[in-house]
């Protein structure tokens, strides 16, 4: 399995925060935007990364993850020029997919579960896996409406009227078919691949495999100035409180046996500063 990030989009919602920096580099707290979905494939064991984004930015992405190999994975880039729908991700990324499963996460995406790794590390070989998660205000996202034994029936796309109060988050699971449904998308009345009509491909064919997010989960928003201030704010009462990181790159690396406590304290030579990510790199030592 092979992952994605896409980092594309132009934030609007941000506006002027996002003139000149990618809302995927902007700060979440005290790390990155991106480092939490990439993250979150790491926890999936996908170590072949492809991070999608707009020409401008890729220098940017670039300079701040390089090719990965300093948290033991590969890194590549490719380039979305205009923003068409996140199906286009897989048409960008076909010489990347080649014949294996894949995994796309969106890079604004910021997931905190603690049972997301056990269930990533599980995930269904054929079909589809998607993740449900029940909100206030499904409008904004893709819903999905359940019949009375939990079992998927429809997706809509940012419906008016959701037929349920349960939202698709960006993180998905394709067996090789996706490349094949994306190639016959058409663009949606908003002129965009849609990822719900990949859904909709794999419900039409009884393999959407949804998985619920238990109300323990926070799957968070970053799209407007107040939800990025309070993703921030979540994941610094979290780890002030408990003294863990969310989403600390080298901590994962080490877990999953990617990279040695050497590899680490060798980064953290480098690190010519004193701060509390430098110093919880050493307490993991
Ligand atoms: C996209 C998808 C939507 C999904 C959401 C998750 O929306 O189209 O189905 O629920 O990501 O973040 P967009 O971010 O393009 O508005």
């Amino acid at each position: 399995m092979k992952g994605i990030i896409l980092a594309g989009g132009t934030a609007s919602r941000l506006y002027p925060i996002n003139q000149a920096v990618s809302k995927q580099l902007l700060p979440v707290y005290d790390k990155p935007m991106i480092y939490y979905p990439l993250a979150v494939l790491m926890q999936a064991n996908i170590r072949d990364i492809l991070l999608i984004t707009n020409a401008n930015q890729l220098p940017a992405f670039r300079q701040l993850l390089s090719d990965g190999k300093q948290w033991g994975i590969n890194i590549s880039y490719a380039i979305q020029a205009k923003p068409e729908g996140i199906a286009q991700a897989f048409l960008i990324a076909e010489d990347f997919i080649a014949a294996q499963n894949i995994a796309l996460i969106l890079g604004d995406n910021l997931f905190y579960a603690e049972s997301l790794a056990s269930k990533l590390k599980n995930i269904k070989q054929i079909g589809a896996t998607v993740f449900a998660y029940k909100i206030k205000n499904p409008e904004r996202y893709g819903v999905i409406e359940f019949d009375d034994d939990f079992k998927a029936i429809s997706i809509e796309e940012k419906p008016q009227k959701p037929k349920s109060n349960y939202a698709l988050t960006g993180l998905y699971f394709y067996d090789n078919r996706v490349l094949d449904f994306a190639k016959d998308l058409k663009p949606s009345a908003r002129g965009e691949l849609e990822i719900t009509d990949i859904n909709q491909r794999y419900l039409e064919q009884k393999q959407l495999n949804v998985e619920i997010l238990a109300r323990g989960t926070a799957w968070l928003d970053t799209g407007t100035p107040e939800s990025l201030l309070d993703a921030s704010n979540f994941v610094r009462t979290i780890e002030e409180r408990q003294g863990f990181k969310i989403a600390c790159l080298e901590e994962i690396a080490l877990e999953n046996n990617w990279i040695m406590k050497e590899d680490i304290l060798k980064q953290v030579q480098k690190l010519n500063i004193q701060n509390s990510y430098r110093n919880y790199l050493l307490e993991l030592l």
